[in-house]
């Protein structure tokens, strides 16, 4: 199929060239001149595991970048809308929704034939249907359901995994305002004949997004409800208490061969010092206050975020067990993007701590195996001081606190081991075997 891609952000492009490798023709739109030049060079402007191989693999071929909008949604029968829609700490903005709506419509007005509209932003339960759908009825002075088709169609795309996630998909919901328009979205994933499919309305696709990223951020919040708990009992270990949570055959089936199954969700049910990243919190927050403007109390998702907003801080507390002031003491930080894998400091907790250990005048040390540049992005250059390596940054360290859980950390025990250094050690994932760990904290352990 002929699709175009408005929005070459991380999801739009992403999806362009997932799409175009599995066979579709595809135009991936954007304003900035410069990005699609880089695009159709063959570099794309964000990093994403395997991404370049892939767009190399495809551009010039079944792919390439335009910023040419009319001829792009001209010559294509069905538009994904992939844009921002930025957050300002409430609720999410709609202005490049409804901006690309407007244009979509216009091009609409001067086209021939059915062409198919698919928003694929995330945007809250009712937006495809009550802000973009009557804009292009009103800019094209054509019918939704007669001269065109409109649709939602979320992604479920993890940072760092988004090209095996697209190519793999778990589910596939395709959200239609009628049967014609999820059969477009049907001809799009038949490419994915093996993956489950939901056909749904726009509205309740637009919910399963929501839903889904905020019963992941419940999941982290209760654990770590938990992990603060166990450390205020004593001799009680969140580590062993989930488990014992695990085991239930209800998380963790066993098979008829006797083997037992322990599904990938259950890393979400483990405590730490907090979720990040660009879209758990932001989707919460915005659930949040949909929910609210509705006239329903969202008590759960409430705590999830004040839960998630105090957990950085449990590392301040670990380090106030042990010393009676933070001026002057010497801190290593490892570790300063949201998740391993990705050099995105969005909502990392990190950087919560960071801050909380500046203003009590802390002496930083940070590392992180690609984060930096993004950290000093976020942070403002010079404003802490960063090691090269994790045997640099922790030399001479009071205290280390682990704050991602980057494989490579797994060594630190050796690494302290080798060079006979024994400070503080404050495990924020749970990560490290502390069986020969000096002076071992972690979160969710008394
Ligand atoms: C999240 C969702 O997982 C995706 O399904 C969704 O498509 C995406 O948001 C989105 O809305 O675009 P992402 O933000 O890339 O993906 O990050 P996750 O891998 O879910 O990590 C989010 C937070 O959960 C991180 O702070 C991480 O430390 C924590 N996490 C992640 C866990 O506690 N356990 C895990 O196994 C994975």
């Amino acid at each position: 199929m002929k699709i175009s891609v408005v929005g070459t952000g991380y999801m739009g492009l992403v999806s362009g060239v997932c799409l175009a490798s599995k066979g579709h023709d595809v135009i991936c739109v954007d304003v900035v001149q410069d990005k699609v030049d880089l695009i159709n060079n063959g570099v794309p402007p964000i990093y994403e595991n395997g991404l370049k191989e892939l767009l190399q693999s495809v551009v010039g071929k079944s792919f390439q970048a335009s910023t040419s909008f009319k001829e792009s949604i001209l010559n294509t029968e069905l538009s994904l809308i992939a844009v921002d829609t930025p957050f300002d700490g409430f609720s999410i903005d709609l202005k490049y929704i409804r901006q690309v709506a407007h244009q979509i419509g216009e091009v609409l007005k001067g086209k021939n034939g059915y062409h198919t509209i698919i928003v694929k932003s995330t945007v809250v339960p009712g937006t495809t249907e009550e802000v973009v759908l009557p804009i292009l009825e009103e800019q094209s002075c054509k019918t939704a359901g007669i001269d065109f088709g409109v649709g939602m169609n979320p992604e479920f795309l993890r940072e760092g995994e988004a090209i095996a996630d697209f190519m793999d998909p778990d589910r596939i919901v395709l959200g239609g305002i009628d049967e014609k328009t999820i059969g477009k979205l049907d001809e799009v994933y038949a490419v994915f004949p093996n993956s489950d499919k939901i056909r749904t309305s726009p509205r309740t696709a637009e919910m399963i997004k929501y839903t889904a990223n905020s019963l992941l951020a419940t999941l982290i919040s209760f654990s770590n409800e938990m992990g603060n708990l166990c450390a205020a009992i004593g001799n009680v270990d969140v580590v062993e208490v989930m488990r014992g949570v695990h085991l239930d055959k209800r998380f963790s089936p066993i098979l008829e061969s006797g083997e037992r199954v322990f599904p990938s969700s259950l890393s979400f049910l483990a405590a730490g010092c907090g979720f990040g990243g660009s879209c758990l919190t932001k989707d919460v927050k915005a659930l949040i206050k949909y929910g609210e403007d509705r006239g329903r109390d969202m008590a759960i998702l409430k705590s999830v975020i004040e839960t998630n907003r105090h957990q950085p801080f449990e590392m301040i507390r670990l380090i106030k067990k042990h010393f009676l002031a933070l001026k002057g003491l010497k801190v290593s930080v490892l570790g300063l993007a949201f998740k391993p894998g990705t050099d995105d400091v969005r909502e990392s907790a990190s950087l919560a701590v960071i801050k909380a250990l500046k203003d009590e005048d802390a002496i930083i040390s940070a590392f992180d195996p690609i984060a930096r540049e993004e950290t000093e992005k976020a942070l403002g250059l010079n404003a802490i001081s960063y090691a090269d390596s994790l045997e640099d940054c922790i030399r001479g360290a009071d205290v280390i606190l682990l704050m991602t859980s980057w494989p490579q950390f797994k060594d630190l025990p050796q690494v302290l081991e080798k060079d006979s250094l024994a400070p503080l050690l404050i495990d924020g994932r749970r990560l490290i075997d502390n069986t020969f760990v000096k002076k071992y904290e972690g979160i969710g352990l008394s």
